[in-house]
């Protein structure tokens, strides 16, 4: 065989096992994969030399909010940082959520984020679209039809126009069941959420309390009662649900019960929810750490953890990524409700599964290739295509220096995020070369490759493994 490229000798990890051995590239595609020194160079051939090197499929981060009009500003990475940001991280596909503005159709949020993407980005994408009006599920089948089978709703956010009642929520969970489709949640239980928020919202306790405020009117109760509830929403109607950020222990334990009695219910968790605690609205900057749902106690990330190494209850982990600079955090002016919500953290997925899970004995890499690029192809129905080493399958691949470690800086990073969660973190795991359908877009951790040479890749038959 002619290749246009071969991966040498590299340490190549797919979610069940591990070897020494080549891959063969083809255009786009993975044609060949052999033995250590197996698979022949001609003139033409680009050679990686992988030895003593780690090779995984492309990351997917099936959660991403890139330049999302939110809480009164937009986001601040767009389709061309985030994706950037995606690429040196060894992510190279993210799910975005198209979002319907007010009176508008899910056509339109399509359209419209058609346009934010086109020729921006450096890895390929797609989304959720978001169901923020009951006459959105007349448009559920045409969507699918365009390659675009996954939905989303929010039990919160009355004030963005974009909350669900429990009727709106159940007709979903009926039409993903007829439509082979899946439902993604954003389970937190507005009712309570909100009186604890206007029990708290005084000027004294703000004064006092600051950004430790929102810890506070967040209990975990708030996000297990809505996971328990559209979870017997989904029992009911046979539909398929995927509860997306969760932060919780308690949300572990529910989900774990429900797959036992064999609802077809699916789990993510971010790497904030594994990393960060709220001890952190104590600092002087607490405010920039806001995010829904929010970070959680050391107890959360120990449970969360456990999840991931021993069970099949988390299926998934993503970043949430919904990036706000140090000014727009600043439109808090103290009042920790008016904080938009969100954090930066597509670079910084990879790294962080790889430093704290496989460098810490937690997981290992066929489990990490698993959570963060196996599972989110096959759930988010691109299976057949990303997500695995194999002949066929996209030659999206990454290859990481066990040996480096950085400090995480994100002066140095691709974010326009300002500040980071993860300063000053030392951590291994970017990648050295990142490759997405056969181009190569980073080079010795460089962005190389063009914006633009991202496509939307078409999705079909989620919700299953
Ligand atoms: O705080 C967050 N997570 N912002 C993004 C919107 C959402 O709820 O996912
Ligand atoms: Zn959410
Ligand atoms: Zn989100």
């Amino acid at each position: 065989m002619q290749f246009d490229t071969i991966i040498k000798n590299g340490t190549v990890h797919t979610s069940t096992h591990s070897f020494v051995g080549d891959i063969g590239i083809i255009d786009e595609k993975i044609s060949a994969v052999g033995g250590a020194g197996q698979l022949k160079a001609n003139k033409k051939t680009k050679v990686i030399n992988a030895k003593g090197k780690d090779v995984i499929p492309g990351c997917i981060d099936v959660h991403v909010h890139l330049a999302l009009p939110f809480m009164g500003t937009v986001s601040c990475d767009d389709f061309e940082s985030g994706s950037r940001a995606a690429a040196v991280g060894g992510v190279t596909m993210v799910v975005d959520f198209a979002a319907p503005t007010k009176g508008s159709t899910l056509q339109q949020a399509h359209e419209a984020w058609c346009e934010k993407s086109e020729g921006q980005s450096l890895v390929d994408y797609s989304w959720h679209m978001c169901i923020v009006d009951d006459r959105h599920l007349s448009e559920v089948p045409r969507m699918i039809k365009q390659g675009l089978p996954t939905f989303k709703e929010f039990m919160i956010y009355a004030s963005q126009g974009w909350q669900s009642d429990d009727a709106r929520l159940f007709a979903t969970l009926e039409l993903m069941n007829k439509h082979d489709s899946m439902l993604l949640v954003h389970a937190e239980s507005a009712g309570v959420l909100d009186l604890l928020i206007r029990r708290n919202h005084t000027q004294s306790k703000m004064k006092r309390l600051g950004a430790k405020l929102h810890a506070m009117t967040r209990p975990n109760y708030v996000e297990a009662e809505a996971i328990e509830r559209a979870i017997r929403w989904c029992d009911i109607t046979n539909g398929t649900l995927y509860v997306v950020h969760m932060s919780t222990g308690e949300g572990a334990d529910l989900i774990k019960a429900a797959q036992s009695r064999g609802i077809n219910v699916w789990a993510e968790t971010c790497a904030q929810y594994l990393t960060l605690d709220d001890s952190l609205f104590g600092k002087r900057d607490g405010h920039l750490y806001a995010c829904q749902p929010q970070i959680k106690k050391k107890a959360d990330i120990q449970r969360l953890w456990r999840a991931l190494d021993e069970g099949d209850e988390i299926s998934v982990v993503s970043t949430d990524t919904c990036s706000f600079t140090r000014k727009q955090k600043a439109m808090w002016k103290g009042d920790w409700t008016k904080i938009p919500m969100g954090l930066p953290g597509l670079e910084t997925l990879v790294p962080i599964m790889y430093t704290q899970g496989v460098r810490e004995g937690r997981i290992s890499m066929n489990r990490l290739v698993e959570l963060c690029s196996t599972n989110p192809a096959k759930i988010m129905g691109m299976g057949v295509r990303k997500g695995h080493i194999a002949p066929g399958y996209d030659a999206d691949l990454v290859v990481i220096d066990p040996k480096r470690t950085i400090t995480f800086d994100y002066r140095k990073s691709q974010s326009r995020c300002d500040w980071s969660p993860y300063q000053g973190m030392k951590l291994g795991g970017f990648a050295q070369t990142t490759l997405v359908r056969g181009s190569v877009v980073v080079e010795n951790h460089k962005v190389v490759g063009k914006k633009g040479h991202g496509t939307l890749i078409p999705r079909e038959h989620p919700g299953s493994l």
